[in-house]
Formats: C-alpha cells, sequence, structure tokens
C-alpha cells in the first residue's frame, strides 16, 4: 500500500517538477516592498537533496544504526529499514558493509521479523565479538503479545568476509522482563557487551522502572543465558525511558579507543549514553567495580544540562572500537526536516551523521568528536587563504568550490576579549533559545561570527554557523548555533536554530575552529575541535533549482577576528549514495 503510494508519487512529481508557485518580497533599499514571482518552488523529490558521502540505502526509511563492528577486515552497518516505503514500519536489519566507512555495499537485509521472539518486529541491538573471534548480536524483538524481548543472532558462515547470512538462536528470547515496577513494553536497545573482573559478560539494556529512566544490568558466563543484577547499571528520576543506552571506557586525553572485551586500564573514566528528548546525552563518569554500577563525576537533577553527543539532529547513536586503527567510532542516525507527505514524494528517509572518532577531553570533562580521516580520501579541489580579517558586518565570499558538496575548516582568531559580555548560566537551560533570540544579525561584543552557506544570489535562503565569546568567572564560554531559519523558502519544513555552549580556554587557544561538512541537505559542524558537533538538515529552494549557491565568512561583533586560515575542498561522491535504477 505504501509502496504503491509513492510510486505514484514519485511519477507524478518527477513529470511535474514544479508544483507550487510563491512570491518572493524583500524590502529595497527606501524601506518599499519588492515582490518579485520567484523562482517556484521545485518538488521536493530533487535528486540534488540525497546526500552524496552521508550513509543512506539507495531508497526507502532508515533509523536506528545497529551492531556496527570491525570484523576481519570488514566495518559492518546494519540499520533499521523499511524494505517497502519511505514512512516507518515493516522493519528489518539492513546491512552494508566497507573497508574505509566512506564506501559502502549494500547486502540483502540480515533478519526479517519470523520467530516467536521478533514476529511483531526485529529492533535495535549490538553487536560483541567473543574471545576467539565470534561475532554474536543481541537485539530487541517484538513477541507475539508485544512485549519487548531480547534475541541472539550469529553469522551463518564466519567464513563468508561480508557475513551475509544470519541464524537466530534456538533458545530466542534469552531475555524477557517481568515484575513489579518494570513495563515489558519499555526493555529495548541492549548495548555491546563488556567483562567485569569476575570474568562474566555484562550488558546493560534501556528501560523505564517505575516511570523513571534505567539501564539495567545483565550478568552472562556465555552470552545466551542472561540473569539480571538486582540494581541497574545507572538510574535516573531526571527522566523518563532511556533508549538505546552504550556504555564505554575513555582515558582522559588519549584518542587510542578502549576494547571492552579486555581489561580497561588504570585511570580509565566511563561514559553512560542514553537517548531521550530526541536527542543523545551522555554522562562522563566511573564504573565501580565493587558495585558493579556506574556512578556520574557529577549528578544534573535537570536533564536539560546534560552534556548531548551532539546539539542538532542526532539520535540512537552507537559506538564500537575499531581495532583496525585502535580508536571508538559513533554513528547517530538522522532524520529528514521536512514532512511525512515530502519523504514519500522523494522515496526516501534518514541519513547517518558522518562516521566520528570519539574520546575524551583531557580534563575529563566532555567528550570529543572528529569526523574519521578517511573521509578525506573524497576531497578534490582545494582552496586556501590566509591573513583574512573580519571586522564588523564584514562577508567575504569564499569562491572556487562547490559549495553544496564541500568540507570547510577555519580558524577564528580574536584580537581581544575585552568586549565578551558576561555569561548568563541560565542560557544553558535552553541555548537554541539563545541562539534565535542572539542570531547573526544580532550584534555583540565578540561574535557573532562564523559561516553563512548554501546562501542564494539574494540571501533570501541562508543557513548560518555561528559562534559568540562570553565571560564566565575565570574561563570563556562559546555559543555555537547551526541556524536554519533561512534555510529554505520551501513551506512545512522543520526549521530550528540549534545550539550549545562549551568551555573555552581562550588564553590558552586564541583560535575557534570551525569545520563544516556540507553535503547538500546535511550540514554537519564540529566547533572548538570537536568541542561541540551539531549536524542538521536544510533543502534550500536552490539547490533543486541547481541555481548557485554561495559561502560566506562573517562577523557581526565589534571585535576585530582574524581568518589566519581558511581551508576548503569540494567532496566527491561516495560509493553507497549513487542511485541504482
Ligand atoms: C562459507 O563461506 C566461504 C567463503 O565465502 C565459502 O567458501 C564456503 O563454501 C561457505 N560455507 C558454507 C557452508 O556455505
Ligand atoms: C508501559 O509503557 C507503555 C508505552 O510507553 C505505556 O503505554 C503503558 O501505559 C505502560 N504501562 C504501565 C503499566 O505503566
Ligand atoms: C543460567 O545461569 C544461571 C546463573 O549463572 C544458572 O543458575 C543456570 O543454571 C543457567 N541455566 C542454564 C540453562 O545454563
Ligand atoms: C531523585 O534522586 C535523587 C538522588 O539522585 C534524590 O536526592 C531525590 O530526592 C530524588 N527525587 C525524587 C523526586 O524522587
Ligand atoms: C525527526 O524530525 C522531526 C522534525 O521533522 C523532529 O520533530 C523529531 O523530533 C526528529 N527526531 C526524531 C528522533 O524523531
Ligand atoms: C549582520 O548584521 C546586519 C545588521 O543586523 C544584518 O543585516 C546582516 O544580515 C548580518 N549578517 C549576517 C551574516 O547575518
Amino acid at each position: 500500500m505504501a509502496q504503491a503510494w509513492a510510486f505514484f508519487l514519485l511519477a507524478l512529481f518527477s513529470f511535474s517538477s514544479y508544483v507550487s508557485k510563491l512570491f518572493v518580497c524583500s524590502r529595497n533599499g527606501e524601506g518599499s516592498f519588492l515582490c518579485a514571482r520567484s523562482p517556484q518552488v521545485p518538488s521536493i523529490a530533487s535528486e540534488r537533496y540525497r546526500t552524496a558521502y552521508h550513509f543512506q540505502p539507495p531508497k526507502n526509511w532508515m533509523n536506528d544504526p545497529n551492531g556496527p563492528m570491525y570484523y576481519n577486515g570488514i566495518y559492518h552497518s546494519f540499520y533499521q529499514y523499511n524494505p517497502h516505503g519511505a514512512l516507518w514500519g515493516d522493519i528489518v536489519w539492513g546491512h552494508a558493509v566497507s573497508t574505509d566507512l566512506v564506501n559502502w555495499i549494500i547486502l540483502e537485509p540480515a533478519i526479517e521479523r519470523d520467530t516467536p521472539g521478533d514476529i511483531n518486529g526485529c529492533w535495535t541491538g549490538s553487536a560483541t565479538i567473543l574471545p576467539g573471534g565470534q561475532p554474536i548480536v543481541i537485539y530487541t524483538g517484538g513477541d507475539a503479545e508485544n512485549h519487548q524481548v531480547q534475541n541472539i543472532m550469529l553469522p551463518k558462515n564466519r567464513s563468508d568476509p561480508y557475513l551475509r547470512e544470519w541464524t537466530k538462536a534456538g533458545n530466542n528470547p534469552v531475555l524477557q522482563l517481568v515484575g513489579p515496577g518494570f513495563n515489558s513494553s519499555q526493555f529495548r536497545d541492549p548495548t555491546t557487551g563488556w567483562i567485569g573482573p569476575d570474568g562474566l559478560w555484562r550488558i546493560a539494556i534501556g528501560a523505564e522502572v517505575n516511570g523513571y529512566g534505567a539501564a539495567l544490568l545483565y550478568k552472562s558466563e556465555d552470552f545466551l543465558n542472561w540473569t539480571r543484577v538486582d540494581h541497574p547499571l545507572y538510574s535516573s528520576n531526571a527522566s523518563g525511558m532511556w533508549e538505546c543506552p552504550d556504555f564505554f571506557a575513555v582515558l582522559p586525553g588519549n584518542n587510542g579507543g578502549l576494547d571492552l572485551s579486555t581489561v580497561i586500564p588504570e585511570g580509565a573514566k566511563h561514559v553512560l549514553k542514553v537517548s531521550l528528548d530526541q536527542c543523545d546525552k551522555y554522562m562522563i563518569g566511573v564504573y565501580d567495580l565493587k558495585r558493579d554500577a556506574f556512578s556520574p563525576d557529577t549528578v544534573l537533577d535537570d536533564r536539560r544540562l546534560w552534556l548531548k553527543i551532539d546539539y542538532g539532529n542526532y539520535y540512537a547513536s552507537k559506538s564500537f572500537f575499531d581495532s583496525k586503527n585502535s580508536r571508538r567510532i559513533i554513528w547517530g542516525w538522522t532524520n529528514e526536516s521536512d514532512s511525512s507527505s515530502d519523504d514519500v514524494a522523494k522515496g526516501w528517509a534518514g541519513i547517518y551523521a558522518i562516521p566520528r572518532a570519539i574520546w575524551l577531553d583531557s580534563d575529563a570533562k566532555q567528550l570529543l568528536q572528529w569526523p574519521v580521516d578517511e573521509i578525506e580520501s573524497l576531497r578534490g579541489n582545494e582552496i586556501n587563504h590566509q591573513g583574512l580579517e573580519l571586522n564588523k558586518g564584514d562577508l567575504f565570499e569564499i569562491k572556487g568550490i562547490d559549495t553544496t558538496q564541500a568540507d570547510v575548516e577555519i580558524d577564528f582568531e580574536l584580537t581581544s576579549t575585552d568586549d565578551a559580555e558576561p555569561f548568563d548560566p541560565s542560557w544553558l537551560l535552553d541555548a537554541e533559545k539563545h541562539c534565535r533570540e542572539a542570531g547573526a544579525s544580532v550584534h555583540g561584543g565578540v561574535g557573532p561570527f562564523g559561516l553563512v552557506i548554501l546562501a542564494s544570489d539574494d540571501m533570501e535562503e541562508h543557513t548560518v554557523l555561528h559562534f559568540r565569546v562570553y565571560k564566565s568567572q575565570q574561563k570563556y564560554m562559546i555559543l555555537m548555533c547551526s541556524d536554519l531559519r533561512r534555510s529554505s523558502l520551501r513551506p512545512e519544513l522543520y526549521t530550528p536554530a540549534y545550539g550549545g555552549f562549551f568551555e573555552f580556554d581562550l588564553e590558552k587557544e586564541r583560535k575557534i575552529s570551525l569545520r563544516t561538512l556540507i553535503d547538500r541537505s546535511a550540514v554537519e559542524s564540529f566547533g572548538g575541535g570537536g568541542r561541540l558537533c551539531i549536524i542538521a538538515r536544510v533543502y534550500p529552494v536552490a539547490l533543486a533549482d541547481e541555481r548557485r549557491t554561495h559561502m560566506y565568512a562573517f562577523n557581526n561583533g565589534s571585535t576585530t577576528v582574524k581568518v589566519p586560515q581558511l581551508k576548503a575542498w569540494s567532496m566527491m561522491t561516495a560509493q553507497v549514495n549513487v542511485k541504482k535504477g
């Protein structure tokens, strides 16, 4: 049904590519309005909105990443996938493999819902590699009564380099949740396993206990027979249900990842990530081996203050240890910001953020993330500027690359911080509100400065990435925003001004860096060397129209900002994103 509908719409939209008309009015110098019969709004079904190097299947719906792993020279990405349409439904485990995390080969789905333990759904799960090199996956199923239960699956043939076929364990489901305070429809998304000092395997599973968010803890000797530990790994009364927990060890200031199935070194910290409120939040703390429980370094009762993996459109992320390059890699799901009918018209919905290396800052206060180096293999035509100076009101056009498919690295150096305005801690409760109130056209002491991207000739459409610097006691707080409010003239889009704050030692590092990966409808930005990440989705009319889009560096703060270095590259198209017939 959904499929037929999608096909009909696609056919309709591709034959009449312009579906609505729009007048655009702009104020001219004399204060009166000029209304032009503007470029009509082309169909959302434009191929130009498909990403060129972010992972997305050739068509249809995708959500949570599942069971990422590196095994025998191959990276595996499984994903919640609807083989029949661009809306959520009929979920199977899609499967893709890669040798470089950039170019992917799409395989047949690994599993579908066809056993008593998953007859009503095969949802999210994680992979673990057991000693002796046995990959094993534990995932959530919906059983005949629609309870959430956990199941095991194993590759059918470990000699098949792509591990194409998977077998479900005979004793599925291996875990059910019953008992007072529990809710069997709130029990899902098991983590990768780790080994405790007693040599037993452990996993955590997202749940709601007495209405509060919890990561339930389970132990097993053989990964098949699991027993619940009588206390959770961690729980908090600051929120309800936690989805997609991720639990891993990190060494402060060390970007080499740690393998959870080996002994965790002295001095390591642990991170618990959970998905809630449409974003991925995390806590840094210690894994107390005596209590067999996680203990955050700082307990924040107000969950609006919890740190986020990404301050934009990013959910259900999962990390894994990459034994090839000894690093931890994380990837998450970024949904569309258009309407469901737009998704049906496009025939696809959902992408993954670029795989990022993830590690702990040397002060152990926050995680840092950076796109995996492999992505640089797509860099083509390069441009380079040095020694720019941006005074208040300056707009410097960055030319010579494909502004719709680019990797941009820019350093902003402050000439002074004397005019930095005082920081108000209450802003931390709602950084998006602050981004809306203190947008790129609101002049400040230090900032706003940053990049304007995907801008149409007349600037009617543009997306802004900007920073502001505030003084807070001994340190500085940096606001970073990804403001989509003017990103498109298209109706019915979700266009927030995403944002967050990070602490910065401006005495030590006078430069604030911004790296932005522009990939048609995806804009993924890394501020302050990976201290704050924001991925967003934009659908400018100019892009679908194949009109030129522009990119500028700007400053609207009273303090002059230098740009000692600006490099940008056009990005080539990765393999998976080449649409097949
Ligand atoms: C397992 O995969 C290998 C490599 O593809 C193949 O040679 C072998 O025949 C397969 N074994 C079975 C039982 O299918
Ligand atoms: C269990 O969770 C489901 C889904 O959130 C909810 O609809 C239901 O009311 C809950 N049941 C109880 C007993 O709390
Ligand atoms: C499962 O593990 C528990 C606890 O270790 C043990 O008591 C039980 O006998 C095991 N069951 C099976 C079927 O191995
Ligand atoms: C929530 O938990 C904290 C301990 O983490 C406790 O101090 C507080 O009283 C609890 N609040 C409620 C409403 O239960
Ligand atoms: C997906 O997109 C919509 C806006 O289009 C947003 O409201 C929603 O919260 C997003 N995230 C998730 C995890 O569904
Ligand atoms: C800078 O501020 C001016 C005046 O408010 C505004 O017109 C302009 O659009 C701003 N620049 C950017 C890049 O937003």
